[in-house]
């Protein structure tokens, strides 16, 4: 299913799939979840990474800017943005679409106590940032399932593996380049579980090239698939 020959379809049921063997469906509860040797809170709602899942490999495998400052959009329950912070970055913004998702980074910003250098917004990729802001790093771990574009989201947790038409990814292609401050790095993760031909195309339509920094190869309920972080640079 995650061979580059896979039909939209075919995609898009792994994508179903995923949503009802990862998802949080009857979770109603606040709890918490383990993932690179912390405990974390996660909201009712909000996707919670498994060892397994892309967090893990891309926590630990992206360059953080030590002492700078990083911006990570689509936070989810904030383990990237609290590991940047706890790993010497200086100011760390976490952002996400979901309310539960910001609910959830909230908490754990808390939880870990790096609420002098790391908080957390709403935001549809950039465009409820402040239109000034520039960051060291800016990196998006984003939802690789192409959805149809009239797709409607039902739960939260949808938002972590479905973008219709790719939509949110193309802006962030598009709109990255200029939030970075000088020699500053825009990042994303791809998996092969998603279009990458179609990835490819888009970030040629915006201007951009993906240089592939690092992979590492693992199984998804069920799936094999490669997480991949690129480097997205100005054409
Ligand atoms: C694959 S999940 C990754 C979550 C988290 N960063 C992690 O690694 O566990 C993608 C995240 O992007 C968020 N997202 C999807 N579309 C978005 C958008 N248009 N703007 C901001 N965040 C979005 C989702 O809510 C979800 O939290």
């Amino acid at each position: 299913m995650n061979q580059p020959s896979a039909t939209f379809d075919e995609r898009y049921r792994v994508g179903r799939k995923l949503v009802d063997e990862l998802g949080p469906e009857g979770n109603t509860q606040p709890s918490t979840f383990e993932l690179l040797g912390l405990e974390w809170d996660v909201v009712p709602g909000c996707y919670a990474p498994h060892p397994g899942t892309g967090t893990e490999y891309y926590t630990t495998a992206i360059p953080y800017p030590l002492g700078g400052s990083f911006l990570e959009i689509g936070c989810g329950a904030g383990v990237t943005a609290v590991w940047a912070a706890l790993h010497g970055c200086a100011h760390v913004t976490a952002t996400d679409i979901t309310d539960t998702a910001v609910a959830s980074a909230a908490l754990n910003v808390e939880r870990h106590g790096i609420a002098d250098r790391a908080h957390v917004r709403k935001s549809d990729v950039f465009a409820d940032l402040d239109p000034d802001a520039k960051y060291d790093t800016v990196f998006w771990n984003c939802s690789v399932f192409e959805a149809p574009r009239d797709f409607e989201f039902t739960q939260d947790f949808e938002w972590a593996i479905f973008d219709p038409g790719y939509a949110a990814l193309g802006r962030y292609l598009a709109e990255v380049p200029d939030r970075l401050l000088p020699g500053g790095r825009a990042l994303v993760t791809f998996n092969t579980l998603g279009d990458f031909s179609r990835v490819a195309g888009l970030a040629e339509d915006k201007g951009v090239a993906l240089s592939l920094l690092d992979s590492s190869s693992r199984v998804l309920a069920g799936e094999q698939v490669t997480y991949k972080v690129f480097e997205i640079v100005r054409r």
